[in-house]
Parts: structure tokens; C-alpha cells; sequence
């Protein structure tokens, strides 16, 4: 079974195959990173546009690296929400009309789905596990129990993780993206120069709550010289550091609690699953192996290029429905806001 992916929910258009024997056939992500740069941050409008210019030229591409045609694919999957609609409306009509003019299943994927069933694709993890899902748009901590059977333990109740670091980022004065800019900034940096807090640490909930963080690093900052600002300083990669500890410390924090509110659920210790796009921070990943080994299971974590938005998680997720016999409507409607929880699996799980 060879199924092709399609994502376009944000800022990178991505199309890949994938097959049934978990290989990827080609992967191919085109981040419109320029065309955002100007603005410090992803323009809806500008990036449904870039979708609509790029994406048909990048599926024949992911074809011709594959050595495959659509007569050899089996399935259409396109992320289908939640996301940036006018981006979900391209990837979702090109899916739609390959799937009709080829008569092949459609499949519309969540792209929180995708997230959570990478590590299916890549480790070949059977269910249940814990996930912590970090990216620029979300924070959970969720039970996954089959396809289409998400319990969630906790969430933010202000802001993404991802967008956490993005906003800190840019106040700091690191490139754009945010993400990848600040851990290059922390590296070699004193996590323990800046006292920052540590939101709800050690309190009897699976929540998070990022913003009180964020708003103290502007104090912080407010404080300084405008020399101690530059990208290269050594306050800059201080405060970069203090800050990625403080989220390391909160993430840790919940996931040793969702550990144990897991075993209780679902009769076993793990194992701990991180995937989105923070899920490449290195100190993180270290960081969130610990708390595993220290609650009896293993951390297992994609590669960070299967964190980040891709369109093979996609195709995975697609694979992993059309095994079970689901397929989607082709009038089915595009979601901007998609919770995991309003998923559907099969009749019988
Ligand atoms: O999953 P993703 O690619 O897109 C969403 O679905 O949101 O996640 C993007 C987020 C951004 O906020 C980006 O800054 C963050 O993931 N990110 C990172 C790193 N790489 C990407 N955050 C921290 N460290 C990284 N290395
Ligand atoms: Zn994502």
C-alpha cells in the first residue's frame, strides 16, 4: 500500500509517499521561510498563496523521486485542520481532486493525528502511549489509545510552547524562526544566570500555562542595555538558556505526572512520547529521557525532520486509516480548530 501525503496547514508546503512496510518513499517540505521573514511571523494569506504556487509541482516532484506514478498509490491523505483554513483549503482540494480523478480513497487527516502516529511510522510503537504533543500551535499532554482514540490529560491554558519560544525569540532579537534560533542562541549559554518562573510547577493539574513566563523574560530584557542585546552576547545566550531550562523544568514537571495519571488510565508505565515541532529541542529531548527512565519506561522521539511539519506523518496517518477501512467524503469540510478528542476511529475500537 503506497499512500500520498499532502500538508499545507502552516507555513511549509510538503507532500511525501509513504508505504504500507513503513518506508518513505520521498519527503519533501518547502519552507516559505523568506516570504514570512519580513513580517517576524506566518501571514496567512501569503502563505495559502505560496501553497497554491508550489504544491502541484511538489507532488509531481515526491513522484519522480519515489520513481513512482498514481497509478501505483493506493490512497490520497491531505491535512484537512486544524490549521491556517485558506493553506488547508489548497492542500485539501489537490487532494481531493487527484482522489476524484483517479478514483482513489481521500483521506481527511488531522494534523494533530499525524503528530501523534509519527513515532508508529518511525519506531513501530504499539498502543497505548503518553504523548506530549509541543508545537507552534499546541501543548498536550494526551493518552493515545488507538486510532482515532485520544484521551486528553492537559493542555495550555494561554499559550503553544512553540509560539512560546517563538515570541521569546524575536524579543531577543534571534532570526526568524524562533525555535531553532534561540536553542542555537542557549548553547554554551548559563541556564542558571536568570531567575525565571516556572508556571504551575508542582501543582496537582496536566496543565500549562506559558504566558507568565514569556512576560518575564520581557521584564528581564527591559532591564538590560541595548548592548547586551546583540544576537551574539553572552546575556543573549544567558537568558536564552535560563529560558529553555524554565521549559524544560515545566515539561518535565507535567510529564512526570501524566506518567502516573497514565498508568493509572490505561494499566502501564509508558511509554513517554514527544513528537511536534519543539519536540527537535535537544535539551528537551535529554531532559524528557530522564523523566522516562525515572518513571520505569523509555522516551521515544521522531527525528527532529519528523517533528517539524511533514507531509510523510501525513501519508502514515493516512496508511494507518485506510488499513482499518476508513476513508473520508469528498465533500468532507475543512476544520480551522480540530481537537483530537472530536476524532472518530473504527466502529469497533
Ligand atoms: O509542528 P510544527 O512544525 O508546526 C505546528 O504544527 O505548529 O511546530 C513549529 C514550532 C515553532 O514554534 C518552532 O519555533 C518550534 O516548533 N520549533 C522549535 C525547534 N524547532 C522548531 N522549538 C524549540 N527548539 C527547536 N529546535
Ligand atoms: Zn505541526
Amino acid at each position: 500500500m503506497i499512500v500520498l501525503g499532502i500538508e499545507t496547514s502552516c507555513d511549509d508546503t510538503a507532500a511525501a509517499l509513504v508505504d504500507g512496510e513503513r518506508r518513505i518513499r520521498a519527503n519533501l517540505v518547502l519552507a516559505q521561510l523568506a516570504e514570512h521573514r519580513p513580517y517576524g511571523g506566518v501571514v496567512p494569506e501569503i502563505a495559502a498563496r505560496s501553497h497554491l504556487d508550489h504544491l502541484d509541482t511538489l507532488i509531481a516532484r515526491a513522484l519522480a523521486d519515489a520513481e513512482l506514478d498514481f497509478d501505483d498509490i493506493d490512497g490520497i491523505a491531505a491535512t484537512a485542520g486544524p490549521g491556517l483554513i485558506g493553506g488547508v483549503f489548497v492542500g485539501v482540494m489537490t487532494g481531493k481532486a487527484i482522489a476524484a480523478a483517479r478514483r482513489l480513497p481521500f483521506l481527511a487527516i488531522n494534523h494533530l493525528e499525524g503528530h501523534a502516529l509519527t513515532v508508529r511510522l518511525t519506531d513501530h510503537v504499539a498502543f497505548p502511549y503518553l504523548l506530549l504533543l509541543v508545537s507552534g500551535g499546541h501543548c498536550q499532554l494526551v493518552a493515545v489509545e488507538g486510532i482515532g482514540r485520544y484521551h486528553r490529560l492537559g493542555t495550555t491554558i494561554d499559550d503553544a510552547v512553540g509560539e512560546c519560544f517563538d515570541k521569546c525569540a524575536k524579543m531577543l532579537g534571534l532570526a526568524y524562526p524562533g525555535g531553532p534560533a534561540l536553542e542555537r542562541a542557549a548553547q554554551g549559554g548559563d541556564p542558571r544566570r536568570f531567575d525565571l518562573p516556572r508556571p504551575m510547577l508542582g501543582r496537582d493539574t496536566m496543565d500549562f500555562s506559558f504566558s507568565g513566563l514569556k512576560t518575564a523574560v520581557r521584564h528581564r530584557i527591559a532591564d538590560l542595555s541595548p548592548e547586551d542585546l546583540t544576537p551574539e552576547s553572552r546575556t543573549v545566550r544567558d537568558l536564552a538558556a535560563s529560558f529553555q531550562a524554565a521549559v524544560a523544568d515545566v515539561l518535565a514537571d507535567r510529564c512526570t505526572r501524566a506518567l502516573a495519571a497514565f498508568q493509572a488510565r490505561c494499566g502501564r508505565r509508558g511509554p513517554l512520547v514527544v513528537a511536534g515541532g519543539v519536540a527537535a529541542n535537544q535539551t528537551l529531548r535529554d531532559r524528557l529521557s530522564e523523566v522516562a527512565t525515572d518513571g520505569g519506561t523509555d522516551l521515544l522521539a521522531p527525528p527532529p525532520a519528523l517533528c517539524t511539519d511533514n507531509a510523510a506523518m501525513i501519508a502514515w496517518a493516512g496508511i494507518e486509516r485506510l488499513r482499518l477501512g476508513l476513508r473520508d467524503p469528498l465533500d468532507f469540510a475543512p476544520r480551522p480548530r480540530w481537537p483530537l478528542g472530536d476524532l472518530r476511529g473504527p466502529a469497533a475500537a
